[in-house]
Formats: C-alpha cells, sequence, structure tokens
C-alpha cells in the first residue's frame, strides 16, 4: 500500500475524470491520499474531497505563489477547519503548503511578505498542534532558518518536492523533518536528489506525487497521478538497496507517524 503525502486533485486537470481516477487509484492500492490546498479554492476544496473520499485527507493553506489569497476570509477559514473540535469532519491533518517562493517572486518586499505570510501560518499549525508540509524554491537559506523557529517551536513537517542540497537535508532529518521526494527522482538529471536519498534513512523519506505535475519517467511530462508513485519507489528501492514493498511499507509508517490524523 502507497501513501500519497501530497497531490491535488482539486486541479482542473482533473475535472473531467477525478471520480473514476480516484476510486480507480484506491483499487491500485493508493491507500490513503492527502489532497493539499495551495490557494484559498484548493484549501476549500480540499476539505470537499476529503468529506467525499474516505481515503482522502486534506491539508490546507495558502502557498507563497497564492499570497494575494492570504485574508480575513483565509485565515479565518483555515484556522476554522484545522481547529482541534472541527477535524473530525474536516478531515484536515496538517497545515500547507506553505512557504518560500524566490524563483517566480524576486521583489524583496514581496519576499518579505512571504515570510511574514509563512510564520503566520507556522503559528497557526502551532497552535493546532499539527504538521506543516513546506514549498521552498530558490530560498533555502530562509527557509532552512525559519524552519529553525519553527522546529524551536514544536512544530513538526515535511519539505515537499525537496531541490535542495544533501548537505541541507541533513540539517532538517536532525531536526526531526521529513523529506518528500517525487518524480523528478527518476529524471536523468537528478543526480543532486539522488545524493540526497542517499545520504538520508528511509527513515525521513516521504512518496508523493504533487499531481498534477511533476509526472516521473516512464510518463514525463505527461497529467500525474499517484498510480505514478510505484516509479519513484521503484527508484528509492534501487538506490537503497531494497525492495519496492519495503519503500512501500517504510514510507507507509513514515506517514502515520507524521500525519497521525490521518487514519
Ligand atoms: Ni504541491
Amino acid at each position: 500500500m502507497i501513501f500519497e503525502t501530497h497531490a491535488h486533485y482539486d486541479d482542473e486537470k482533473f475535472d473531467a475524470d477525478r471520480i473514476e481516477l480516484l476510486l480507480q487509484l484506491k483499487a491500485q492500492s493508493i491507500g490513503r491520499i492527502i489532497n493539499v490546498g495551495a490557494s484559498f479554492r484548493g484549501a476549500k476544496e480540499s476539505v470537499e474531497l476529503a468529506k467525499e473520499y474516505d481515503f482522502i485527507y486534506a491539508a490546507v493553506g495558502i502557498h507563497p505563489e497564492d499570497q494575494a489569497d492570504w485574508h480575513d476570509e483565509s485565515r479565518r477559514f483555515i484556522k476554522t477547519v484545522s481547529d482541534k473540535g472541527q477535524r473530525k469532519s474536516s478531515k484536515v491533518v496538517a497545515i500547507g503548503e506553505i512557504g518560500l517562493d524566490y524563483y517566480w517572486e524576486k521583489d524583496p518586499d514581496m519576499q518579505k511578505r512571504q515570510r511574514e505570510i509563512f510564520r503566520e501560518q507556522l503559528k497557526i499549525a502551532k497552535n493546532a498542534a499539527l504538521p506543516v508540509i513546506i514549498h521552498s524554491r530558490d530560498a533555502a537559506e530562509d527557509t532552512l532558518s525559519i524552519m529553525r523557529e519553527a522546529h524551536e517551536m514544536g512544530i513538526e513537517g515535511v519539505i515537499h518536492c525537496y531541490s535542495y542540497s544533501p548537505e541541507i537535508a541533513r540539517e532538517y532529518v536532525k531536526m526531526g523533518y521529513y523529506i518528500g521526494i517525487g518524480g523528478v527522482l527518476t529524471f536523468k538529471n537528478s543526480k543532486k536528489l539522488r545524493a540526497t536519498v542517499e545520504e538520508i534513512g528511509m527513515g525521513s523519506i516521504l512518496l508523493e506525487t504533487d499531481s498534477p505535475y511533476m509526472a516521473p519517467e516512464p510518463n514525463r511530462g505527461k497529467r500525474n497521478d499517484s498510480g505514478n508513485l510505484i516509479y519513484v519507489a521503484e527508484k528509492i528501492a534501487e538506490i537503497k538497496g531494497i525492495t519496492r514493498e519495503e519503500v512501500e511499507e517504510i514510507t507507509w509508517e513514515n506517514a502515520c507517524r507524521l500525519f497521525p490524523e490521518a487514519v
């Protein structure tokens, strides 16, 4: 069984066949899925999907690229559905995806705003005692320093679609954070990510797709879905010298540890 820790099935690319696809994935031994909200709309739709499907859980947060979505209404929504008393019905198991993206945002003032919104959402996670799902692109230093603060606050989480060096991964792992590994690992030019997988222990790895994006080989460039996680698991198995089944089993346990409410 595979625990898919990061997908966006609310995306319009799934509008035509969402129901068939999700039922097919469940039959294909995708045991659990965390649908991750990025925008305000995405956060609301993640909660809706989690209500409709027993094997789907929700993460709610505002992505750094969608900072215009951070306002009173979205803040109130995220706080409400992540509140301990609401979680049985909302099925929210994490705050995310949140973080920093300096690849798409070059303006220093806007980057500063990203850090403020990031910290505000970390505080929500702290108050709700929920783990976080972190997006970080071209912002290695600032993300690491804010995650050190988060660690001090006792916040757990995963660095999703990990793209930095093995050395930085080691820093995260030391603090108990998980590293999200997806389709990129199967790409020819993925030397750095391969080195990261070699560097960290199996106990720190989570499987994720970021569907509909980042499809692994042999489906690179196509719409991604959680069924493709077998290719990622196979690649990890090859690097670690274990079987694909062992990779699925260990990453399943890892995900259950980080997201204990996804049961
Ligand atoms: Ni994502």
